[in-house]
């Protein structure tokens, strides 16, 4: 028999999922000048409450974790006031929300906050901000053990203020080429201590943030999202693998409630993957529930599922072109095809 996405799902013993079907962490960069979430993002989320679980867009966990305009934060006491009106919105529309919790590393931007840019390494990333193209990007700072052991601490410290604000979880944003994923590859982490060189120790920070988070939140309510192939600021080196192969079997003995690839395009292969997709690398290292992403469409994706690829899939441009994208998928109507332009403004 066939698995029906729209089904209820059990993700562990904490959380039921009405659906299989998850909304993507998407930056849509409308929180106000305290980046503090506003009313039109209340009524976006709740309007995408049908969604099996929407994970929010990323959210930065400390002002030097900002790399663009407008993303919301878990740090100030209005910030969380602000989350609150969405969870609270979202739940009487009988959904669930996770926090993606962000720190951007080194494509962070000093116009943005006082002081350093902190990286693994001073290596810095080439290009421009998007959406404030006259920026570019500074050479960051290699991050001392006391700015590791602070990083570490204010994630758990922003995954205590999700909680206060309502969230369900919380997902660690490990993936995209940012602060984490940093430490998890070798084209951005030159460091010769504990968090350097070996996959053991590149895979450190990641641990110690999922750590902290577990701490705080439970594991049933902890989740993150990696990419183990380079492909978004960022270089693919082939001993990356072996650091993701070590981070997977750490991670599968967490108990996690899911682990979720980050990619735009899951159809991509990559060389220092041994040419599997990011599904293929995750399902092969990583026992527990995957979410699927990238260019699925609901069809594809059910495929995927039945295939025993991934056990649930995140839909992201889909959702933005239709908030009511579950609604149309139950009821066979077509769907707004996605385009750029409609980045502009919240439906
Ligand atoms: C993204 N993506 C993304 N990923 C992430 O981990 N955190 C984020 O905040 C964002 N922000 C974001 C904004 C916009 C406008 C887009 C288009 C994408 C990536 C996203 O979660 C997803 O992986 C991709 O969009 C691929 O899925 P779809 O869109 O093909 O279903």
């Amino acid at each position: 028999m066939s698995i029906d996405l729209l089904a209820p799902y059990k993700l562990n013993s904490t959380i039921e999922l009405k659906n299989r079907v998850l909304m993507a962490p998407l930056t849509r960069s409308m929180a106000d000048d305290n980046l503090v979430p506003t009313q039109a993002m209340v009524d976006y989320y709740a309007r995408r409450a049908d969604t099996g679980l929407i994970i929010s867009e990323a959210t930065i966990i400390r002002p030097d974790a900002q790399g663009y305009p407008n993303t919301p934060g878990l740090f100030t006491s209005e910030q969380i006031q602000g989350w609150k009106k969405v969870t609270d919105a979202v739940h009487t529309n009988g959904g669930k929300i996770f926090a993606q919790l962000w720190h951007v590393g080194r494509v962070a931007h000093p116009h943005f906050f006082d002081g350093d840019v902190l990286a693994p390494s001073a290596i810095g990333v080439e290009g421009t901000v998007p959406r404030m193209r006259e920026l570019t990007y500074i050479t960051p700072k290699a991050a001392t053990t006391d700015d590791i052991k602070s990083l570490v601490a204010d994630y758990a410290k922003a995954a205590e203020n999700a909680i206060e604000a309502g969230f369900d979880g919380i997902e660690i944003h490990g993936a995209n080429g940012y602060l984490i994923d940093q430490f998890l590859h070798y084209a951005a982490n030159e460091r010769n201590d504990e968090y350097g060189q070996t996959p053991e120790n590149m895979a450190r920070f990641a641990l110690e943030v999922t750590d902290a988070v577990i701490a705080v939140v439970g594991n049933e309510r902890t989740a993150i999202r990696v990419t183990p192939g380079a492909y978004f600021n960022m270089t693919e080196d082939s001993r990356d693998k072996a650091v993701f192969d070590y981070l997977l079997a750490e991670l599968d003995t967490k108990d996690l409630a899911y682990l979720h690839g980050g990619i735009f395009d899951d159809s991509m292969r990559f060389d220092s993957l041994e040419g599997k997709n990011t599904s293929e690398f995750l399902r092969a290292g990583y026992k527990g529930t995957l979410v699927g992403v990238g260019s699925y469409s609901f069809e594809t994706a059910k495929e995927a599922i039945n295939d025993a690829k991934f056990d649930l899939i995140a839909i992201g441009r889909p959702l933005i072109a239709n908030p009511d994208y579950i609604s149309k998928i139950s009821n066979n109507q077509p769907l707004v095809e996605y385009n750029a332009d409609m980045l502009s403004e919240l439906v």
